[in-house]
């Protein structure tokens, strides 16, 4: 198993944005291909990667489990099921990407949770670096799709709101036992480099280890608007550069 990393946090902080951000730097700084999984049911990595997506766990489970699913006779579902989710990683230069996809039918929730953990760790074994970009909130967290990770990154904006709410994170996975070695907050969309100080009272005194800041960059909007990947941010952009640095404090085996 290799190293892997999460993120967390409110809704539109930047947990996808970072990720990518993060995919970049360790393709660029790193040795080794990257695992790139997108657990949010409303998948976009992709978008961020500027790659495109064939198939989703979701959609497999679903049809692997209604029919057949043009299975070839003598193999079982579980050697069906790992062959067609080779099929859907898709291979970009320095990292391949899984997509968890939407739970397609009622009930399916959990249980392409639980196939995507099985198959991600299975997976892993091949890659150096495993990022896992989640949806908002808590569920990853409680249906413990969040586990055995060895670096949470939870991303908050410079409001009090999304600040409480990376704080609910800290203290669910110390409440639930998540096994994740180390937890980090980002503060994403700032307004300038630094940040005011009723927020960083409200860091310090809810004890989250702060990793750095990155400034609300105009380009990123510029991008998004163009549909153009954010992968593709000039090196010196304001927000590559201070995501950068943050990665490298990390200190990322
Ligand atoms: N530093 C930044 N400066 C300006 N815009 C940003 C910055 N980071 C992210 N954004 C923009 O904010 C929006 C939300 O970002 P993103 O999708 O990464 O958030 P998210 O936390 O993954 O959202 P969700 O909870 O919906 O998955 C996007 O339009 C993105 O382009
Ligand atoms: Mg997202």
């Amino acid at each position: 198993m290799g190293f892997s990393i999460a993120l967390a946090g409110k809704g539109g902080t930047g947990k996808t944005s970072i990720a990518g951000l993060l995919i970049r730097y360790l393709t660029e700084k790193r040795k080794g291909p990257i695992l790139a999984v997108d657990a949010d049911a409303n998948a976009n990595l992709n978008d961020v990667l500027g790659v495109a997506v064939t198939d989703t766990v979701g959609h497999i489970r679903e049809e692997a489990s209604e029919t057949a699913g043009g299975r070839p006779a003598g193999m079982s579902l579980d050697e069906y099921f790992e062959f067609r989710v080779n099929q859907a990683l898709v291979e970009a230069k320095g990292f391949d990407l899984i997509v968890m996809g939407r739970p397609e039918g009622p009930g399916c929730y959990c249980a392409a949770n639980h196939i995507i953990r099985r198959y991600t760790d299975h997976l892993s074994d091949r890659y150096p670096y495993l990022v896992m970009d989640n949806e908002a909130g808590l569920e990853h967290l409680s249906r413990r799709t969040t586990q055995d990770t060895d670096l949470l990154i939870v991303v908050s904006d410079s409001s009090i709101r999304g600040l409480k709410a990376a704080e609910r994170v800290f203290e669910l996975v110390s409440e639930l036992k998540l096994r994740i070695k180390r937890s980090v907050l980002i503060v994403n969309r700032a307004n300038g480099e630094a940040i005011n100080p009723e927020l960083m009272n409200a860091i310090r005194a809810d004890n989250m280890s702060l990793s750095g800041v990155i400034p609300s960059d105009e380009l990123i909007f510029k991008y998004d608007l163009e549909g153009r990947p954010l992968i593709d941010l000039p090196a010196d952009s304001k927000a590559v550069k201070a995501a950068y640095a943050i990665f490298d404090k990390l200190a990322i085996p």
